[in-house]
């Protein structure tokens, strides 16, 4: 029986890295071969929408060729049995984690396989490409799809319901992110300041790992599924 009843996960880039998705920052990251600035902000998108539109239609098509891999499984192993409060916060912009069945996610950064018609406001699952400037499937203007994903100085989604959680959390458990984006980086500040116990599990001590009052380092697919067995007594 665990002393924990409400427990929120955050998850980054380092959880898919097994299913063969880039990272962002790092060896090989993604922001090594492409700047922020000329990708993922709105400034780049009203320069240079070809660019930032065939960068987001190759990553789209990319991820529809991965699979969840070992760590995204069992966090949805624990989300289907944990009987207290549970939420999945997730900075990822694929869908590995729904994939492998988790139900209490939010996506903070967006969702690659959506697009958001910027003149109804309405989103729309979209798994094809958006550089042909297709029409949007709710109100039929042309020109008006960007891909659904918060970018440099946008506002991240669901932060009422992130930080409701966080301070209702008693154990906070960050896994496979740099720390180096906030406002995510800060959840693990919020976490303690309500009295949560905090885990980290990433590969590397992280950009934030002295805030946290336990760190193991090691490959996702090892760590999380151990943490998992642990929380279900399995
Ligand atoms: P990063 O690329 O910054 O960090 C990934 C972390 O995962 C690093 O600390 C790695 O050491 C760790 N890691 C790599 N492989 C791992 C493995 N197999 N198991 C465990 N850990 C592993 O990615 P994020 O922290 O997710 O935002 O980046 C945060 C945000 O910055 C992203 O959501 C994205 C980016 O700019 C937007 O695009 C809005």
């Amino acid at each position: 029986m665990s002393v924990f009843q409400n427990i929120v996960v955050l998850t980054g880039a380092g959880i898919s890295a097994e299913s063969g998705i880039d990272t962002f920052r790092g060896g090989g990251g993604l922001w090594e071969q492409h700047r922020v600035e000329d990708v993922a902000t709105p400034e780049a998108f009203a320069r240079d929408p070809d660019l930032v539109l065939r960068f987001y239609d190759e990553r789209r098509a990319a991820i529809q060729t991965k699979a969840p891999n070992a760590a995204h499984e069992a966090l949805a192993r624990l989300d289907a049995r944990w009987a207290g409060e549970l939420l999945i916060v997730t900075q990822n912009v694929d869908d590995l984690h729904e994939r492998a069945g988790t139900k209490r996610l939010v996506h903070m950064h967006g969702e690659q396989l959506s697009a958001w018609c910027t003149a109804c406001d309405q989103r729309s699952r979209w798994t094809g490409s958006l550089i042909d400037r297709p029409a949007c499937p709710a109100c039929g203007m042309v020109g008006y799809l960007r891909p659904d994903i918060v970018w440099f100085g946008e506002m991240p989604y669901h932060m009422d319901d992130i930080y409701r959680a966080l301070n209702r959390a008693d154990l906070f458990v960050s896994i496979g992110t740099s720390g180096a984006v906030y406002p995510a980086a800060g959840f693990v500040r919020e976490a303690r300041q309500a009295g949560a116990r905090t885990l980290e599990l990433n590969l590397e001590p992280s950009e934030g790992s002295y805030w946290f009052a336990e760190s193991r380092h090691g490959r996702a697919t090892t760590l999380v599924p151990q943490w998992v067995d642990q929380m279900l007594g399995d």
